[in-house]
């Protein structure tokens, strides 16, 4: 689910400026303008300038985050709790006949002196305690989003990333995409009017189930790979890749594609949080089967007044291929006093043409340039500076979709305060049980 990043050379721009620009979206003036000002390219390595990483969680998109870090460093430990999945990853990373350590403990990882960057490419549920240790050895971090399972545990993973200095990039890799940047530029700088009412559409989630137990596969860890969730009989269905349609582990749809989708709305918006969130649950889990709510329709209100929906489509599947294309796509919609502006993954469109096409002014505000998630991080990791989606980015990004996840559990009508960053008025009490969870033991917060 990475979508690709863009970028142009002065050589392609001038023989095909608008043929990129068409096949792009993206405006003539706007190309040049990233031209000119084109900085952010991660400056080639040299042979001993390549820190060691380890990859914390060899699944889909761990390994996918590890081989596009082979650019910047090399793989020198891998770790999982299934132990097939960190002999297919070992098998991946054997560099010219090196095979990286093989662990089944993170916490083992981290007392490595030659791993200077960790990738937590974990269930959503094992985020935080690993990134925590992380940050505590002194390791730089590129973390799956969403960041957390809880906005507690945010809370408790930005202070520590601050108080260590870890450099941390959240894995919402939409803020390297030009496309998204550009549209969230426009509506900072008010190219649509006074912004009105920002529409998230996501991927309905899974409505499947009921699951029967089964065996334990022989390779899996089971308790281990729960971690901080009830303990409950295994199914395959809990575990890898569908683990993100269970509360215990995740939020559905709403934190997975949400993370995206709605740290966009977010970057657009330039505030820290909603100050009201209500939802509809528009189907109810099956007895038996995934638990998070496949589909809805959530409702933020910002302070200045702004609404921002959350929405899910059929149309679009949850890993974001066509399944009607007739149907409504998932994306991002920007709706102003004077037009709208449509971005998702390979689409950029306005009300009106002119609005994408006319230059921003001279000393229009911009934002964070990157047109390289996992550069931008390793750049970073040089230069100390902050990344594009770092640890707080990633936090708000997160609390907001657990916001929405909270708002559809309860059914209630909730205010938010996001300084405090927790629930206040009438139904406090309810929500702000859904802030934190109880950790099981061994795995909270004291086994790192
Ligand atoms: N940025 C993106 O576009 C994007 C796309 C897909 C997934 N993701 C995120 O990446 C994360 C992983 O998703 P996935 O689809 O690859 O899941 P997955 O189930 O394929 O992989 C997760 C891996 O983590 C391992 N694991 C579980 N607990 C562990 C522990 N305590 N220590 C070590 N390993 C452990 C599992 O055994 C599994 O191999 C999720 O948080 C997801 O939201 C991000």
């Amino acid at each position: 689910m990475t979508s690709k990043p863009f970028s142009i050379s002065r050589r392609s721009f001038l023989k095909t400026g608008a043929a990129t620009a068409a096949a792009t979206g993206l405006p003539l003036w706007f190309l040049e303008r990233e031209l000119l000002g084109a900085t952010s390219r991660p400056r080639p390595l040299g042979p001993n300038d390549r820190p060691g990483i380890a990859l914390i969680g060899c699944g889909g998109q761990g390994r996918g985050d590890a081989k596009n870090a082979t650019r910047f460093g090399e793989i020198v430990a891998l770790c999982d709790v299934d132990e097939k999945h960190v002999n297919a990853a070992a098998e991946q990373f054997t560099k010219d006949g090196k095979v990286p350590a093989k662990y089944n403990d993170f916490r083992k990882v981290m007392e490595r002196d030659d791993v200077q960057v960790i990738i937590t490419g974990t269930p959503d549920h094992w985020h935080t305690l690993v990134n925590l240790a992380a940050t505590q050895a002194g390791k730089d971090i590129y973390g799956e989003k969403p960041l957390t399972l809880t906005i507690d545990e945010g809370k408790h993973l930005v202070k520590a990333v601050r108080q260590h200095k870890n450099v941390f990039q959240t894995g919402t890799q939409q803020r390297s995409d030009a496309r998204f940047r550009l549209a969230c530029e426009l509506v900072r700088n008010e190219r649509i009017g006074k912004l009105k009412e920002v529409t998230v559409w996501l991927p309905a989630g899974l409505r499947e189930g009921p699951f029967s137990a089964q065996p334990v596969p022989p390779e899996l860890n089971w308790d281990f790979w729960l971690g901080q969730a009830p303990t409950v009989e295994y199914m395959p269905q809990r575990c890898h890749l569908y683990f993100r349609y269970w509360y215990d582990y995740s939020g559905g749809t709403m934190t997975d594609w949400g993370a995206h989708h709605n740290d966009i709305a977010l970057w657009a918006i330039g505030l820290a949080g909603p100050v009201t969130v209500e939802g509809k649950a528009l189907a109810q889990p099956i007895p038996g089967g995934y638990t998070a709510i496949s589909e809805y329709d959530v409702k933020f209100t910002y302070a200045n007044g702004v609404i921002h929906n959350v929405r899910t489509t059929k149309a679009d599947s949850i890993f974001g291929t066509v399944e009607d294309p007739a149907g409504q796509r998932n994306g991002v919609r920007f709706e102003g006093t004077q037009g709208w502006i449509w971005v998702n993954r390979g689409n950029l469109r306005a009300s009106d043409k002119g609005l994408i096409d006319t230059p921003l002014p001279e000393g229009a505000h911009r934002l964070y340039k990157s047109d390289d998630h996992m550069g931008n991080f390793f750049d970073c990791v040089r230069s100390r500076k902050l990344p594009v989606a770092d640890v707080q980015a990633g936090h708000r990004s997160a609390s907001i979709s657990h916001l929405g996840a909270i708002a559809l559990r309860t059914g209630l009508p909730l205010k938010w305060d996001p300084s405090a960053e927790k629930f206040v008025g009438e139904h406090a009490k309810e929500a702000n049980a859904y802030v934190a969870r109880e950790m099981r033991k061994p795995y909270d917060y004291s086994f790192v």
